[in-house]
């Protein structure tokens, strides 16, 4: 969800109202998933490389993240989404992390689409608690290590029960994976848009969705 400090330069706006436009945005292109009935909607909202940026501008990225779920919590239950989250969330105080585990409890058997929120979220890192994890089974015996293989992979990564990725759409004219789901992306659509993501809105959403629809899909075939 790139743009969003551009989008307020240009306004001669702080960047706390690019986000703030940003959230609008979110709201805006949830709304457009469910109406086309897409299952899984996952929206980069703070990477692990995130906590660079200055005290001020992640406290107004916690700030606006508390007051979208208390807002749209209700929403969204009604909406039949359901809340997932990947990265670690727990890094971002006690206040934020309830409101977080509340709102997945809640829309926990909602069937409709599965909004993931990554939050703290690196690929990288994810891939290497993977790999971790699978060592230590090989470690105490309880795998194979001849039986690893892309599913024992995939099963031990925060995606575990999510499809792998389809379309990856990215504003603001920026190309780069920058450590945004590496493994699950493997075979999606790319989609780079000059969009600013606070201007990216449902007619925006729509237009991806029929880029995608005319892309021939091979997965290494032919
Ligand atoms: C990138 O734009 C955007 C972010 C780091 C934050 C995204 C967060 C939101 C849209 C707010 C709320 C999120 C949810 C899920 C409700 P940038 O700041 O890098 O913009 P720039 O590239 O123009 O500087």
């Amino acid at each position: 969800m790139d743009g969003n400090g551009r989008w307020a330069a240009k306004r001669a706006l702080p960047r706390v109202a690019g986000h703030r436009a940003g959230a609008e945005a979110v709201r805006n292109t949830l709304r457009a998933a469910v109406e086309a009935g897409v299952e899984v909607l996952t929206l980069y909202a703070f990477s692990s490389e995130n906590w660079r940026r200055s005290e001020e501008e992640v406290s107004d990225l916690k700030g606006l993240l508390r007051f979208y779920l208390d807002r749209e919590l209700a929403e969204l239950a009604r909406e039949g989404v359901r809340l997932r989250l990947i990265g670690d969330h727990t890094a971002f105080g006690s206040d934020l992390v309830d409101r977080l585990e509340l709102a997945v409890e809640v829309t926990r058997h909602n069937r409709k689409l599965t909004l993931v929120i990554a939050l703290n979220y690196g690929s990288r890192s994810e891939i290497v608690g993977a790999s971790r994890r699978l060592a230590e089974k090989a470690a105490k015996g309880e795998i194979d290590p001849a039986a690893v293989d892309e599913a024992a992979m995939a099963a031990e990564l925060m995606t575990s029960d999510l499809p792998d990725l389809d379309l990856l759409i990215r504003t603001s004219g920026e190309k780069r994976l920058s450590n945004f789901l590496l493994w699950q992306a493997a075979y999606a659509e790319l989609l780079f848009v000059d969009t600013l993501w606070p201007d990216f809105d449902k007619a925006s959403f729509q237009a991806a969705l029929h880029d995608f629809a005319a892309r021939q899909r091979r997965f290494g075939g032919r």
